[in-house]
C-alpha cells in the first residue's frame, strides 16, 4: 500500500475493536466506517458501497494509540542507562543528551526516525517534551505535520540553577516564558498546520528545575492562550519530598497555585499522589500519564491506578521514552495489568503484612486498551480514540499473523480472545497500515 493514500469520503470495511467506555471493549464485524472529505467518521453500518476498501482478510482495524508520555530527544539512550536514580540519571545521562540538541541536524535525524518508528508501533497520538532548545522543538514539530502523527509538541522549560546545569538551562524564567510563548505561535500559525493535527504544550519539566517566576509566568502564560499544560508530578521520593520542603506544599498542590493544574493538563506518572492531590486534579480536569515500566525504574512503585480511575481521574498510558525500557504503547499496556497485578499482591491476611499490597488493584485487559486508545484521548481532550461518529479516523489495521510477529493464534479464536492476544503480542511487525485524519501514513 502506498503511503499518503486517503480515505476520505470513502467507506473501508473491517473487522472492528474499540473502547469507547473504560472496561468495555465492543466488536464490530463486518463494520463499514464511512469518512467524511475531512477525514472525520460521518457513518458505522453495514451499508458497503462499490468502492469500499476492504482489509485484508484475517487483518482486524483498532484505533491507533496514544502515547501520553514521550520524552523524543531521549529516543537515542532507549534501552540504556537505565542504572541509577532519577536524579542521578537526570545528571549523568540525560541533560547531557538533551543539551546535544542545539545541533538542529542532530534533532532532525532523532526526530524523524522516532516518529518513524512511532508511526510503525501504531501510535497515532503522542504528548512530546522535546528540549529546552526552541529550533530543534520547531523541527519536531515539522516533522511530526510532515509524517502525520498527531502530536502535541513542548519546548521543555527548566531555569532553576539548584538542579539545572549551567550547560542546559533556560537563562532566566523571561526566556522560558518568552520561548514557549514562540513555540505556541510557531505550531498555531504553521501553514502546514490548517487542520491543528499539531498542538503546542506548555511544558514546565517538573517543579525542582523551574522557579518560582518561571512556574508564574507559565501558568499566565496557559490561561492567556488557553493551551495546554504537562508536566511530572509525585514521581520518585526524592522528586515529591524535594518539592515539599521548597513549597510546603504538595507538587500537585505547587502547579494549582501556580495556575497549571487546568482542564487536560496531563501529569506524567503521579505515584505518590495522595487522596487530596487526587481529587484536586480531578477537579481541574486534569489528566494521568501512567507510566507502568518507568514507575518501577525510578520510583520502584506502582501508580495506585484503580483508585485514580474510581476518584475521576482521566487516565491514559506514556512509554517515558527513555525512563523505562520500552518504545512502545503495546509494552505499556502490557505492564499496565502486570503492575497492578503486584500491587494487588500480598494482600492475602493469611500470609503477608498488610502495607504489602492494596485491595482491588487489577485491571483487566479492556481497561488496558481503553486506556491506550480513548482513554488517553480523553485526557488530552481530543476527537479520536474510538470508532465513533465525529471522532478523527485515527486507525491500525493489525495483521496478528505477520510472519515475524510473537502473537500467536491457532485455529478459531472467539473476537475478545483474539484482541486479548493482539494487546499481549503485538509488536511492530503486526502493525500493517497506520492512519490518522483517514491519510494512510504507513
Ligand atoms: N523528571 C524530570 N525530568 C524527567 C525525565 O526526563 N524523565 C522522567 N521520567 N522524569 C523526569
Ligand atoms: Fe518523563
Amino acid at each position: 500500500p502506498s503511503p499518503s493514500q486517503t480515505l476520505a469520503g470513502k467507506t473501508i470495511v473491517a473487522d472492528a475493536f474499540h473502547a469507547p467506555t473504560r472496561g468495555q471493549v465492543e466488536f464490530l464485524p463486518a463494520a463499514a466506517i464511512t469518512l467524511d472529505p475531512d477525514g472525520v467518521i460521518a457513518k458505522v453500518s453495514h451499508d458497503i458501497p462499490d468502492d469500499a476498501i476492504h482489509l485484508p482478510a484475517g487483518h482486524v482495524l483498532l484505533p491507533g494509540l496514544v502515547d501520553l508520555h514521550v520524552h523524543a530527544p531521549q529516543f537515542p539512550q532507549l534501552g540504556s542507562a537505565l542504572d541509577v536514580p532519577l536524579e542521578d540519571w537526570l545528571q549523568t545521562y540525560t541533560f547531557p543528551l538533551e543539551a546535544r540538541y542545539s545541533d538542529t541536524d542532530f534533532a532532525a535525524s532523532v526526530y524523524a526516525a522516532l516518529i518513524d518508528h512511532m508511526l510503525r508501533a501504531g501510535t497515532t497520538t503522542a504528548l512530546h517534551f522535546a528540549t529546552i532548545h526552541l529550533p530543534a522543538t520547531r523541527i519536531l514539530a515539522d516533522i511530526c505535520m510532515a509524517k502525520g502523527q498527531r502530536a502535541l509538541i513542548g519546548k521543555v522549560a527548566m531555569d532553576h540553577p539548584d538542579t539545572c546545569p549551567d550547560y542546559y538551562r533556560d537563562a532566566d524564567a523571561d526566556t522560558s516564558v518568552a520561548e514557549t510563548r514562540a513555540l505556541i505561535d510557531y505550531i498555531n500559525h504553521h501553514p502546514d498546520n490548517a487542520d491543528r493535527r499539531v498542538l503546542p504544550v506548555i511544558t514546565p519539566r517538573f517543579v525542582p528545575a523551574c522557579t518560582d517566576a518561571c512556574l508564574h509566568g507559565l501558568g499566565a502564560l496557559a490561561l492567556e492562550t488557553g493551551t495546554r499544560v504537562q508536566t511530572h508530578v509525585s514521581e520518585s521520593d526524592w522528586e515529591h519530598a524535594h518539592v515539599f520542603d521548597r513549597m510546603g506544599m504538595s507538587d500537585t498542590e505547587t502547579l494549582d497555585h501556580f495556575g497549571l493544574l487546568r482542564d487536560h493538563t496531563v501529569l506524567a506518572h503521579a505515584n505518590f499522589l495522595s487522596g487530596t492531590d487526587m481529587d484536586l486534579i480531578a477537579a481541574r480536569g486534569g489528566g494521568i500519564a501512567h507510566c507502568p515500566w518507568s514507575n518501577i525504574y525510578f520510583a520502584n512503585a506502582v501508580f495506585p491506578l484503580r483508585d485514580a480511575l474510581a476518584r475521576g481521574l482521566r487516565v491514559g498510558l506514556g512509554t517515558d521514552i527513555s525512563g523505562g525500557p520500552i518504545g512502545t504503547v503495546w509494552e505499556a499496556a502490557r505492564m499496565s495489568v502486570a503492575a497492578a497485578r503486584m500491587l494487588e499482591s500480598g494482600t492475602d491476611p493469611a500470609r503477608a503484612p498488610q502495607e504489602r499490597g492494596r485491595d482491588a488493584a487489577r485491571i483487566d485487559i479492556a481497561t488496558a486498551f481503553h486506556l491506550a486508545t480513548r482513554g488517553g484521548a480523553q485526557a488530552l481532550g481530543l476527537d479520536v480514540g474510538s470508532f465513533e461518529v465525529g471522532m478523527r479516523f485515527d486507525a491500525i489495521a493489525i495483521d496478528p499473523a505477520a510472519p515475524l510477529g510473537q502473537i500467536v493464534v491457532y485455529g478459531e479464536t472467539p473476537p475478545l480472545q483474539l484482541l486479548e492476544k493482539i494487546i499481549y503480542g503485538a509488536t511492530k511487525a503486526n502493525v500493517a497500515r497506520v492512519w490518522s485524519d483517514g491519510i494512510q501514513r504507513i
